[in-house]
Protein backbone atom coordinates (compact mmCIF):
# COMPACT_ATOMS: atom_id res chain seq x y z
CA UNK A 1 0.00 0.00 0.00
CA UNK A 2 1.18 3.27 -0.96
CA UNK A 3 2.00 6.09 1.78
CA UNK A 4 0.79 9.63 0.59
CA UNK A 5 3.08 12.10 2.76
CA UNK A 6 5.10 14.92 2.59
CA UNK A 7 6.77 16.96 4.57
CA UNK A 8 8.04 21.00 4.18
CA UNK A 9 9.66 23.56 6.36
CA UNK A 10 9.37 27.49 5.87
CA UNK A 11 11.13 30.50 7.79
CA UNK A 12 9.43 33.30 9.18
CA UNK A 13 9.61 37.01 7.43
CA UNK A 14 9.88 39.96 9.08
CA UNK A 15 8.47 43.36 7.18
CA UNK A 16 10.34 46.40 6.32
CA UNK A 17 7.25 47.77 4.62
CA UNK A 18 4.55 46.89 7.01
CA UNK A 19 1.26 45.16 5.92
CA UNK A 20 -1.36 46.45 8.19
CA UNK A 21 -4.73 46.93 7.14
CA UNK A 22 -7.23 44.48 4.54
CA UNK A 23 -9.62 45.78 2.30
CA UNK A 24 -11.09 42.43 2.18
CA UNK A 25 -11.38 40.44 5.37
CA UNK A 26 -12.09 37.12 4.06
CA UNK A 27 -10.29 36.94 0.67
CA UNK A 28 -7.26 38.57 2.81
CA UNK A 29 -6.49 41.56 0.40
CA UNK A 30 -4.62 43.69 1.80
CA UNK A 31 -4.74 48.38 2.07
CA UNK A 32 -0.99 48.34 1.03
CA UNK A 33 1.69 46.74 -0.67
CA UNK A 34 4.66 45.59 1.36
CA UNK A 35 7.97 43.91 1.44
CA UNK A 36 10.08 41.62 3.56
CA UNK A 37 13.07 39.68 4.52
CA UNK A 38 12.82 35.83 4.63
CA UNK A 39 14.94 34.88 7.45
CA UNK A 40 17.33 32.14 6.61
CA UNK A 41 18.25 30.48 9.38
CA UNK A 42 16.74 27.18 11.22
CA UNK A 43 15.75 28.87 14.41
CA UNK A 44 12.85 30.98 13.26
CA UNK A 45 11.27 27.71 11.34
CA UNK A 46 7.76 25.95 10.93
CA UNK A 47 7.43 22.13 9.72
CA UNK A 48 5.00 20.27 8.61
CA UNK A 49 3.63 17.23 7.51
CA UNK A 50 0.95 16.18 5.58
CA UNK A 51 -0.96 12.73 4.87
CA UNK A 52 -3.50 12.03 2.91
CA UNK A 53 -5.25 7.84 3.49
CA UNK A 54 -8.44 6.78 2.69
CA UNK A 55 -8.79 5.49 6.10
CA UNK A 56 -9.01 9.11 7.87
CA UNK A 57 -12.59 10.55 8.89
CA UNK A 58 -12.08 14.01 8.83
CA UNK A 59 -9.21 16.68 8.02
CA UNK A 60 -7.18 17.10 11.50
CA UNK A 61 -4.32 19.70 12.38
CA UNK A 62 -1.87 19.26 14.87
CA UNK A 63 0.05 22.52 16.08
CA UNK A 64 2.58 22.03 18.25
CA UNK A 65 1.56 18.62 19.28
CA UNK A 66 -2.03 20.05 20.47
CA UNK A 67 -5.56 19.63 18.22
CA UNK A 68 -6.33 22.39 16.69
CA UNK A 69 -9.85 23.15 15.40
CA UNK A 70 -10.52 22.96 11.23
CA UNK A 71 -13.61 25.77 11.39
CA UNK A 72 -15.99 25.11 7.80
CA UNK A 73 -15.55 28.74 6.06
CA UNK A 74 -12.49 29.46 8.14
CA UNK A 75 -8.73 29.98 6.99
CA UNK A 76 -7.19 26.56 7.88
CA UNK A 77 -10.46 24.99 5.71
CA UNK A 78 -10.04 27.65 3.41
CA UNK A 79 -6.15 26.47 2.41
CA UNK A 80 -6.63 23.05 3.30
CA UNK A 81 -9.72 23.47 0.17
CA UNK A 82 -8.08 25.64 -2.29
CA UNK A 83 -5.09 22.89 -2.19
CA UNK A 84 -7.42 20.06 -2.30
CA UNK A 85 -9.14 21.71 -5.75
CA UNK A 86 -5.68 22.19 -7.24
CA UNK A 87 -5.36 18.74 -6.94
CA UNK A 88 -8.64 17.79 -8.29
CA UNK A 89 -7.10 19.88 -11.40
CA UNK A 90 -4.57 17.72 -11.79
CA UNK A 91 -6.01 14.78 -11.27
CA UNK A 92 -8.89 15.66 -14.18
CA UNK A 93 -6.22 16.06 -16.50
CA UNK A 94 -4.20 13.01 -15.36
CA UNK A 95 -6.62 10.05 -14.74
CA UNK A 96 -4.36 7.50 -13.15
CA UNK A 97 -3.19 9.57 -10.42
CA UNK A 98 -4.00 8.84 -7.29
CA UNK A 99 -7.17 9.77 -6.29
CA UNK A 100 -5.89 12.37 -2.92
CA UNK A 101 -8.38 15.03 -3.42
CA UNK A 102 -10.64 12.82 -2.01
CA UNK A 103 -9.60 12.06 0.69
CA UNK A 104 -9.13 13.56 4.44
CA UNK A 105 -5.32 15.00 5.51
CA UNK A 106 -3.81 14.79 8.40
CA UNK A 107 -1.47 17.53 9.07
CA UNK A 108 1.26 17.89 12.08
CA UNK A 109 2.57 21.10 12.26
CA UNK A 110 5.50 22.45 14.39
CA UNK A 111 7.19 26.08 15.62
CA UNK A 112 10.96 26.12 16.87
CA UNK A 113 9.73 28.90 18.66
CA UNK A 114 6.72 30.47 20.27
CA UNK A 115 3.74 30.55 18.64
CA UNK A 116 2.06 34.21 18.48
CA UNK A 117 4.86 36.21 19.95
CA UNK A 118 4.89 38.84 17.57
CA UNK A 119 7.46 36.55 15.75
CA UNK A 120 5.30 36.28 12.70
CA UNK A 121 4.54 32.29 13.52
CA UNK A 122 1.02 32.52 11.48
CA UNK A 123 3.50 33.57 8.70
CA UNK A 124 6.08 30.26 8.71
CA UNK A 125 3.17 28.38 9.68
CA UNK A 126 0.57 28.77 6.67
CA UNK A 127 3.44 28.77 4.04
CA UNK A 128 4.62 25.48 5.55
CA UNK A 129 1.34 24.11 5.25
CA UNK A 130 0.74 25.58 1.83
CA UNK A 131 4.09 24.02 0.99
CA UNK A 132 3.70 20.25 2.35
CA UNK A 133 0.42 20.12 0.97
CA UNK A 134 2.00 20.97 -2.68
CA UNK A 135 4.42 18.84 -2.28
CA UNK A 136 2.11 15.54 -1.57
CA UNK A 137 -0.05 16.86 -4.00
CA UNK A 138 2.83 17.02 -6.51
CA UNK A 139 1.58 20.61 -7.97
CA UNK A 140 3.11 22.45 -10.51
CA UNK A 141 2.67 25.15 -8.88
CA UNK A 142 5.17 28.32 -8.66
CA UNK A 143 6.01 29.69 -5.58
CA UNK A 144 3.48 33.29 -6.54
CA UNK A 145 0.78 30.51 -6.75
CA UNK A 146 1.18 28.90 -4.23
CA UNK A 147 1.16 32.58 -1.99
CA UNK A 148 -2.25 33.08 -3.55
CA UNK A 149 -3.37 30.44 -0.91
CA UNK A 150 -1.11 30.98 2.19
CA UNK A 151 -2.20 34.96 1.66
CA UNK A 152 -5.80 33.88 2.99
CA UNK A 153 -4.44 31.50 5.93
CA UNK A 154 -2.51 34.68 6.98
CA UNK A 155 -1.68 37.47 4.66
CA UNK A 156 2.26 37.69 5.51
CA UNK A 157 2.63 34.02 5.35
CA UNK A 158 2.43 34.56 1.20
CA UNK A 159 6.22 36.73 1.92
CA UNK A 160 6.93 33.14 3.32
CA UNK A 161 6.99 31.40 0.13
CA UNK A 162 10.12 32.87 -1.04
CA UNK A 163 13.56 33.48 0.17
CA UNK A 164 15.35 36.48 0.17
CA UNK A 165 13.69 40.12 -0.58
CA UNK A 166 10.04 39.61 -1.07
CA UNK A 167 7.39 41.60 -1.93
CA UNK A 168 3.20 41.58 -1.67
CA UNK A 169 1.68 43.00 -4.10
CA UNK A 170 -1.48 44.54 -3.12
CA UNK A 171 -3.32 43.94 -6.96
CA UNK A 172 -6.57 45.60 -7.62
CA UNK A 173 -9.02 42.27 -8.75
CA UNK A 174 -11.57 42.26 -6.41
CA UNK A 175 -11.04 38.20 -6.83
CA UNK A 176 -7.29 38.44 -4.82
CA UNK A 177 -5.95 36.80 -8.16
CA UNK A 178 -3.36 39.45 -8.36
CA UNK A 179 -2.37 39.88 -4.56
CA UNK A 180 0.59 37.84 -4.75
CA UNK A 181 4.15 37.69 -3.13
CA UNK A 182 7.04 37.99 -5.98
CA UNK A 183 10.83 37.94 -5.27
CA UNK A 184 12.84 41.56 -5.35
CA UNK A 185 16.03 39.72 -5.01
CA UNK A 186 17.32 36.34 -3.74
CA UNK A 187 18.84 35.84 -0.82
CA UNK A 188 22.38 35.17 -2.33
CA UNK A 189 21.89 38.76 -4.13
CA UNK A 190 22.87 40.49 -0.93
CA UNK A 191 24.18 37.85 1.68
CA UNK A 192 25.78 40.63 3.70
CA UNK A 193 22.59 41.87 5.75
CA UNK A 194 21.76 39.61 8.96
CA UNK A 195 18.83 39.99 11.13
CA UNK A 196 19.27 40.38 15.01
CA UNK A 197 16.38 39.15 17.27
CA UNK A 198 16.14 40.79 20.24
CA UNK A 199 13.49 38.93 22.29
CA UNK A 200 11.96 41.21 24.61
CA UNK A 201 9.07 39.14 25.80
CA UNK A 202 8.15 36.06 24.54
CA UNK A 203 3.99 36.34 25.82
CA UNK A 204 1.27 36.15 23.64
CA UNK A 205 0.90 39.09 22.04
CA UNK A 206 -2.39 41.35 23.81
CA UNK A 207 -4.22 42.78 19.96
CA UNK A 208 -4.07 40.04 17.71
CA UNK A 209 -3.00 41.51 14.15
CA UNK A 210 -7.05 40.60 12.70
CA UNK A 211 -8.40 42.64 15.53
CA UNK A 212 -6.13 45.41 15.32
CA UNK A 213 -5.77 45.69 11.45
CA UNK A 214 -9.79 46.26 11.26
CA UNK A 215 -9.86 48.67 14.27
CA UNK A 216 -7.42 50.69 12.52
CA UNK A 217 -9.12 50.69 9.05
CA UNK A 218 -12.21 51.93 10.19
CA UNK A 219 -10.71 54.33 13.01
CA UNK A 220 -7.25 56.22 11.73
CA UNK A 221 -7.09 58.95 9.20
CA UNK A 222 -3.24 58.51 9.29
CA UNK A 223 -3.47 54.97 8.29
CA UNK A 224 -5.36 56.66 5.03
CA UNK A 225 -2.30 58.93 4.42
CA UNK A 226 -0.61 56.28 4.73
CA UNK A 227 -1.64 53.65 2.49
CA UNK A 228 -2.35 56.69 0.01
CA UNK A 229 0.31 58.63 0.31
CA UNK A 230 3.68 57.15 1.62
CA UNK A 231 3.54 53.21 0.87
CA UNK A 232 3.60 53.50 -2.76
CA UNK A 233 6.57 55.60 -3.33
CA UNK A 234 8.71 53.60 -0.39
CA UNK A 235 7.81 50.31 -1.95
CA UNK A 236 9.95 51.94 -5.02
CA UNK A 237 12.53 53.21 -2.92
CA UNK A 238 13.48 50.21 -1.28
CA UNK A 239 13.37 47.84 -4.09
CA UNK A 240 16.07 50.46 -5.81
CA UNK A 241 17.76 50.11 -2.07
CA UNK A 242 17.98 46.41 -2.23
CA UNK A 243 18.75 46.03 -5.98
CA UNK A 244 21.70 48.24 -5.22
CA UNK A 245 22.94 46.92 -2.35
CA UNK A 246 22.89 50.21 -0.94
CA UNK A 247 22.23 49.54 3.28
CA UNK A 248 21.77 53.30 4.57
CA UNK A 249 18.51 53.82 2.06
CA UNK A 250 17.30 50.27 3.37
CA UNK A 251 17.81 51.08 6.87
CA UNK A 252 16.24 54.61 6.83
CA UNK A 253 13.05 53.36 5.02
CA UNK A 254 12.96 50.39 7.56
CA UNK A 255 12.96 52.20 10.14
CA UNK A 256 11.12 54.84 9.10
CA UNK A 257 8.08 51.99 8.02
CA UNK A 258 8.36 50.56 11.26
CA UNK A 259 7.78 54.01 12.91
CA UNK A 260 4.74 54.79 10.55
CA UNK A 261 3.33 51.27 11.91
CA UNK A 262 3.18 51.70 15.04
CA UNK A 263 2.22 55.12 14.89
CA UNK A 264 -0.44 53.72 13.08
CA UNK A 265 -1.60 51.70 15.60
CA UNK A 266 -1.23 54.90 18.06
CA UNK A 267 -3.83 56.83 15.90
CA UNK A 268 -6.07 53.65 16.32
CA UNK A 269 -9.52 54.17 18.22
CA UNK A 270 -8.99 53.11 20.85
CA UNK A 271 -5.06 53.07 20.56
CA UNK A 272 -2.98 50.07 20.19
CA UNK A 273 0.56 49.88 21.62
CA UNK A 274 2.59 47.02 20.65
CA UNK A 275 6.25 47.87 22.17
CA UNK A 276 6.90 48.68 25.11
CA UNK A 277 9.70 51.04 27.41
CA UNK A 278 12.69 47.92 26.33
CA UNK A 279 11.59 48.08 22.68
CA UNK A 280 12.16 51.82 22.59
CA UNK A 281 15.39 51.77 24.96
CA UNK A 282 16.44 49.35 21.46
CA UNK A 283 15.30 52.04 19.22
CA UNK A 284 17.42 55.27 20.97
CA UNK A 285 20.52 52.72 21.30
CA UNK A 286 20.28 51.77 17.53
CA UNK A 287 19.56 55.86 16.93
CA UNK A 288 23.09 56.55 19.03
CA UNK A 289 24.77 54.15 17.18
CA UNK A 290 24.09 55.43 13.88
CA UNK A 291 24.05 59.19 14.75
CA UNK A 292 27.86 58.55 15.98
CA UNK A 293 28.81 56.81 12.91
CA UNK A 294 27.27 59.43 10.26
CA UNK A 295 28.77 62.22 12.48
CA UNK A 296 32.10 60.70 11.89
CA UNK A 297 31.20 61.15 8.36
CA UNK A 298 29.89 57.40 7.73
CA UNK A 299 26.58 55.82 7.21
CA UNK A 300 23.87 53.94 9.07
CA UNK A 301 25.19 50.60 10.28
CA UNK A 302 21.72 49.65 11.37
CA UNK A 303 17.66 49.05 10.65
CA UNK A 304 15.67 48.68 13.74
CA UNK A 305 12.05 47.20 12.96
CA UNK A 306 9.29 45.82 15.04
CA UNK A 307 6.18 43.58 14.34
CA UNK A 308 2.98 43.69 16.39
CA UNK A 309 4.46 42.74 19.48
CA UNK A 310 7.79 43.84 21.71
CA UNK A 311 10.37 42.42 20.07
CA UNK A 312 13.18 44.16 18.20
CA UNK A 313 14.79 43.09 14.31
CA UNK A 314 17.88 44.83 13.86
CA UNK A 315 19.08 44.16 10.21
CA UNK A 316 22.88 45.02 10.01
CA UNK A 317 25.65 43.87 7.15
CA UNK A 318 27.94 41.36 8.44
CA UNK A 319 30.81 43.70 9.20
CA UNK A 320 28.34 45.03 12.13
CA UNK A 321 27.08 41.83 13.67
CA UNK A 322 29.77 41.66 16.70
CA UNK A 323 29.73 44.98 17.70
CA UNK A 324 25.68 45.19 17.95
CA UNK A 325 25.26 42.00 20.26
CA UNK A 326 28.04 43.48 22.51
CA UNK A 327 26.20 46.76 22.31
CA UNK A 328 23.24 44.78 23.38
CA UNK A 329 24.38 42.65 25.78
CA UNK A 330 26.65 45.40 27.29
CA UNK A 331 23.43 47.90 27.94
CA UNK A 332 20.62 44.61 28.90
CA UNK A 333 22.64 43.19 31.20
CA UNK A 334 20.03 40.59 31.69
CA UNK A 335 20.26 39.76 27.37
CA UNK A 336 21.89 36.62 26.90
CA UNK A 337 23.30 35.94 23.26
CA UNK A 338 22.78 32.30 22.05
CA UNK A 339 22.65 29.84 19.62
CA UNK A 340 20.82 27.04 20.25
CA UNK A 341 16.84 27.32 19.58
CA UNK A 342 15.85 25.82 22.95
CA UNK A 343 17.86 28.72 24.78
CA UNK A 344 15.90 31.10 22.89
CA UNK A 345 13.40 32.06 24.98
CA UNK A 346 14.81 31.83 28.49
CA UNK A 347 15.58 35.95 29.04
CA UNK A 348 15.96 38.81 27.05
CA UNK A 349 18.12 37.44 24.59
CA UNK A 350 19.94 38.54 20.82
CA UNK A 351 19.41 35.98 17.63
CA UNK A 352 21.68 36.25 15.13
CA UNK A 353 20.67 34.84 11.69
O1 LIG B 1 -0.23 38.25 8.54
P1 LIG B 1 -0.61 38.78 9.88
O2 LIG B 1 -2.10 38.83 10.06
O3 LIG B 1 0.07 38.05 11.01
O4 LIG B 1 -0.13 40.31 9.98
C1 LIG B 1 1.22 40.69 10.05
C2 LIG B 1 1.37 42.14 10.32
C3 LIG B 1 2.77 42.63 10.63
O5 LIG B 1 3.60 41.58 11.05
C4 LIG B 1 2.70 43.65 11.75
C5 LIG B 1 3.38 43.33 9.42
C6 LIG B 1 3.88 42.45 8.30
O6 LIG B 1 3.86 42.94 7.15
O7 LIG B 1 4.31 41.32 8.52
Amino acid sequence: MSLYQATASAPVNIACIKYWGKRDTKLILPTNSSLSVTLDQDHLRSTTTSRADPSFSEDKLWLNGKLDEIKPGGRLWTCISEMKRMRKEVEDQKPNEPKLSAMHVHICSHNNFPTAAGLASSASGFAALVSSLAALYKLPASPSTLSLIARQGSGSACRSLFGGFVAWEMGSSPDGSDSLAVEVAPRDHWPEIHALICVVSDDKKGTSSTSGMQRTVETSALLQHRIKHVVPERMRAISAAIKEKNFDAFARITMQDSNQFHAVALDTDPPIFYMNDVSRAIIALVTEYNRVSVEAGGKLKAAYTYDAGPNAVIYTPQENVKEIVDMVVKYFPQAQPFKDPFGLFKGAGVQGG
